[in-house]
């Protein structure tokens, strides 16, 4: 099948590399030339593990090349997938800039049927404005001949395993209304053989605000438990095993810690909230969600500062920048607003992030970009894990303690044994844990 792909970033390159894969002539657009400059010279403007091995098999079988021109993807094309970004708006609301924009390209360069998919997380309704925005912009001369389909097909990869996760999906999500576009769609995605959920457009568009906000809140659901289990003395990580093997609760995203990020939780959850209220429904519930996801990195600081006294001046080595491991994404990255609140309270900020330095070198200042765990540690009062990356996980403690000017260890994300770290000399606090007051 012929396929474009308009917006070229993680979830559209990933989308685009993949469909190539599976034996699909794509064309991934973008209006961000340096992006496609790159992309053409086989550079990957993001890491996701695999992909640039991916990429370069694809595009060496020529399934798979890019182009900045929109108008020669739209062309080219039968199926048009849209995967640009809808960042929030400062009233929460998602701003549909790109798609409105896609979607007037998409109409004035129309050449034939054309299945416009919606890739990107959108608001509900979005179907209806996007079908408008195409039969308003066709024109007028080709209005009568040319034919067209809106369809939804939200995404649900994880970036990190994004190349796994599209390969092999829970489930595929098809929002249409009409059987030549549910039939292209189905054939599309006929090699994945995955569970297919079938559906009208406005459900599907729900179907992806509504996961994300049900994954969100489980993560603040049990962040609040971990504020009972410190009150009381008991361990978070064992209530969540305990609820975890429940298969009606289920054990992921019941991981106590600083708080979600990313790209996606909390630009959709503010999008949903607003959508429900803009027709009508106070979503208190996921406000609530929101607020104790905010109240966890305030927390955080003041578990630090619990144990170090007055933050001016002393020294704070973070581990991890991304918002979450195998990824160099930072946006809302929750590691970031800790750093800028440590360093308004005059803390000196050390860190290193396997992945995402060279991009936050380029967001913050003053903080020491670091070569590895044990060069950001020397010297410092106390150490931060922000991100679960597995190489933090086999640390040489020992190492360590020598190295750090007080051996403290604040554990943001719960990956180490309490006790373990105490035998070894450290101070260590946790998350909803025990010893984590
Ligand atoms: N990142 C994820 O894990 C993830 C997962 C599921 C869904 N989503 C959703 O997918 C969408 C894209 O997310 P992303 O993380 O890939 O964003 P991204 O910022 O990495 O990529 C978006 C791309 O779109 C391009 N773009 C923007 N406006 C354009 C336009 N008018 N014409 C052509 N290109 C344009 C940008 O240059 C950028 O390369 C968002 O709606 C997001 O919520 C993201």
């Amino acid at each position: 099948m012929n396929i474009s792909i308009i917006g070229t970033g993680y979830v559209g390159l990933v989308t685009g590399v993949c469909l190539a894969d599976l034996g699909n002539s794509v064309i991934c657009a973008d209006n961000d030339p340096e992006k496609i400059k790159q992309l053409k010279n086989l550079r990957m403007p993001i890491y996701e593990p695999g992909l640039e091995d991916l990429v370069r098999n694809n595009a060496k079988e020529k399934r798979l090349r890019f182009t900045a021109n929109i108008k020669d993807a739209v062309e080219s094309s039968e199926i048009i997938f849209i995967a640009v970004g809808t960042p929030s708006l400062e009233n929460g609301e998602a701003d549909l800039t790109g798609v409105e924009n896609v979607a007037k390209i998409i109409a004035r360069n129309m050449n034939g049927y054309k299945l416009i998919v919606e890739k990107s997380t959108v608001p509900v309704e979005t179907g209806f404005w996007l079908t408008h925005t195409i039969k308003v912009n066709l024109p007028k001369s080709r209005r009568e001949r040319l034919t067209f389909d809106v369809a939804s097909n939200p995404e649900f990869l994880r970036e990190g395993q994004a190349i796994r996760d599209f390969m092999n999906p829970d489930r595929i999500v098809i929002g249409v209304e009409s059987q030549r576009a549910k039939k292209l769609l189905l054939e599309l995605y006929k090699p994945l053989r995955a569970q297919i959920v079938i559906t009208d457009i406005k459900s599907a568009e729900l179907i992806k605000h509504a996961s994300n906000s049900f994954l969100a809140t489980k993560i603040s659901f049990i962040n609040a438990i971990a504020q009972i289990c410190e009150r009381v003395g008991a361990d978070v990580t064992k209530v969540a095993d305990g609820m975890g093997l429940d298969k009606r609760i289920g054990r992921a995203f019941l991981d106590a810690g600083v708080g979600y990020g990313g790209s996606c939780f909390p630009k959709d959850l503010d999008a949903f909230i607003t959508i429900a209220r803009k027709i009508g429904y106070d979503f208190e519930l996921l406000k609530a969600v929101r607020e104790i996801n905010q109240a966890q990195k305030r927390h955080l600081i003041k578990k630090i500062k619990d144990v170090l006294w007055l933050l001016k001046d002393k020294h704070i080595a973070i581990l991890g920048l991304s918002f979450k491991p195998n990824t160099d994404d930072l946006r809302n990255a929750p590691a970031l607003e800790i750093i800028l609140q440590l360093q308004k309270e005059g803390a000196k900020v050390k860190a290193f992030d396997p992945q995402s330095m060279d991009k936050a070198s380029r967001i913050l200042n003053d903080v020491k970009f670091c070569k590895d765990v044990y060069h950001a540690a020397k010297g410092s009062d106390c150490l931060v894990i922000t991100t679960e990356w597995n190489e933090f996980k086999e640390i040489d403690f020992l190492r360590l303690k020598k190295i750090m000017a007080q051996p403290i260890i604040v554990d943001a994300r719960n990956i180490y044994e309490p006790q373990e770290l105490k035998k070894l000399g450290f101070h260590y606090i946790g998350i909803g844990r025990a010893n984590g007051k």
